[in-house]
């Protein structure tokens, strides 16, 4: 027996770092996927291998240790976590593949915990629900990172377009969001625990200046909300550059994000912004047309990734042979 999951990757597009003080935010599930295959293992050992990020591992799921064979670690603590939460040891085989670049942006590691979470419950043969699955994902991201918002792991397992409220609602704004963006990422990776701290830091010493930005980037994605459901692609790339403006304003931004945002808005952008955490890390600029003259001049500098919404999230199955 062979248990099959997946999940997609994410995006932020409005509420970065304001949502960490309450405000609202809008995530997209974009249509990269990683997929987790667990099966017995027939040498007693647990093995986790990607042929895609080229890495293979033992691990040791009680004592959370690995002895890395081939390849970089950063994913591997989020699948020890999760195997050490809900699995009960007994020696697995764990192949991974991703078409989801790590450090690109776009919750590589939410997506490869929800598809682990996903694919350990079918192995187990354990009932569970999207809602139940997001929970536990989140668990495992905070216990790895020590902060995360619940944002990434819900969008991975819902799919769609989703609008977390102030008082942490969820509501997937149903509908069809098919204009192409870009994404565009350094290989400066951002350090997310690090860019929250500074925005606090910054924000106990200027409350008068930064707490009504804050407030600022709440309206603003409510008013994404709107533009969203009207299908109003202008009115949602102007605000994803007041958006920016905000951003840099909290001192998240860095040279090489700020060139890709000029760059892509110069070649016909409607809309760039930071995505995520920022300091290193991405942008997405939204290219109803031009998205190949987009690509094409980010990409004399940094790395390039053309994509799109999906509404596919979580999927798992078991396959008996
Ligand atoms: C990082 O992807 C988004 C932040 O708002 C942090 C978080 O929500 O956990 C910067």
């Amino acid at each position: 027996m062979q248990a099959i999951a997946s999940a997609p990757g994410k995006t932020i597009l409005f509420g970065e770092h304001s949502v960490v003080y309450g405000e609202p935010a809008i995530a997209g599930a974009v249509d990269k996927r990683a997929i987790v295959k667990i099966k017995n293992s027939n040498n007693n050992k647990t093995i986790l291998r990607s042929f895609d990020l080229n890495f293979e591992a033992e691990l040791n799921t009680q004592s959370k240790k690995y002895i890395l064979k081939r390849g970089k670690p950063g994913i591997i603590r989020y699948i020890l976590e999760a195997l050490n939460m809900f699995h009960d040891h007994s020696p697995i085989e764990i192949t991974l593949s991703s078409n989801i670049p790590i450090g690109s942006g776009l919750g590589s590691s939410a997506a490869v915990t929800v598809a682990t979470l996903a694919a350990l419950y079918r192995y187990h043969n354990i009932r569970f629900n999207k809602q139940s699955l997001a929970n536990d994902a989140h668990k495992v991201e905070e216990s790895v990172q020590g902060i995360a918002s619940p944002l990434d792991t819900l969008v991975c397992t819902y799919g769609g377009l989703i609008y977390l409220s102030r008082r942490k609602t969820i509501e997937n704004l149903r509908i069809n969001f098919n204009t192409p963006f870009v994404i565009g990422f350094t290989s400066k990776h951002g350090n997310t625990g690090k860019m929250v701290r500074d925005v606090r830091n910054l924000k106990d010493s200027n409350p008068k200046i930064i707490n009504p930005l804050i407030s600022a980037m709440g309206h603003l994605t409510n008013s994404g909300k709107v533009a969203i459901l009207n299908n109003n692609i202008s009115k949602i790339g102007e605000l994803m550059n007041i958006n920016h403006g905000l951003l840099d304003a909290l001192g998240v931004s860095t040279a090489e994000l700020s060139r890709m945002v000029y760059l892509a808005r110069k070649k016909g952008a409607v809309g760039a912004k930071i995505t995520g955490a920022g300091g290193g890390g991405s942008i997405i600029a939204l290219c109803p047309e031009n998205i190949n003259d987009v690509a094409e001049e980010i990409s004399k500098y940094d790395n390039i990734l053309k994509t799109r919404f999906t509404r596919k999230g979580v999927s798992s199955k078991v396959k008996w042979y």
